[in-house]
């Protein structure tokens, strides 16, 4: 399992962090983000992640703006692409569980280092249920199948 990650200048600290802490799992890890903290464009990374997603150059992502909308808005603009934005771990746990989404967004901002490792496992260590949110997830895309 490979896992992408993007962000604009807001979350450097936080991508490093969840990097190492996806590479301490096991993951193999590959970066789409600034790293720097000179002021950037989020959807020039945003859409980074989403290609590699779509391309299977990664399997899932985390993505991190200030508020985390910038990216999630810009990741959702994809095709196939399932942007859940996670304030706290049950959020991540339901992205996951309910939604099958394949990027997992962090409000930098918003959120502490030990909140953002929380959401990231809560991701990664959960399944998708299937079934009725199988059923649904089949109505969202309205593009090309
Ligand atoms: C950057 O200041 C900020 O606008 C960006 O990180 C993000 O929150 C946008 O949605």
């Amino acid at each position: 399992m490979t896992i992408g990650f993007a962000n604009d200048h807001t979350g450097v600290a936080l991508k490093r962090l969840l990097m190492q802490h996806c590479q301490s799992k096991g993951y193999a890890c590959l970066n789409f983000g600034a790293d720097s903290t000179q002021s950037v464009d989020y959807p020039d990374f945003a859409h980074a992640l989403a290609t590699a997603v779509l391309t299977h150059k990664v399997d899932i992502g985390f993505a991190f703006c200030g508020t985390g909308n910038g990216v999630a808005i810009t990741l959702n603009k994809h095709p196939h692409i399932r942007a859940g934005l996670c304030w706290n771990a049950t959020v991540a746990q339901l992205i996951k569980q309910h939604n099958n989404a394949n990027v997992c967004v962090i409000p930098a901002r918003f959120v502490t280092e030990q909140q953002a490792v929380a959401i990231a496992d809560a991701y990664l260590d959960t399944v998708f249920e299937g079934g009725r949110h199988q059923t649904r997830i089949d109505k969202i895309d309205i593009g090309i199948k």
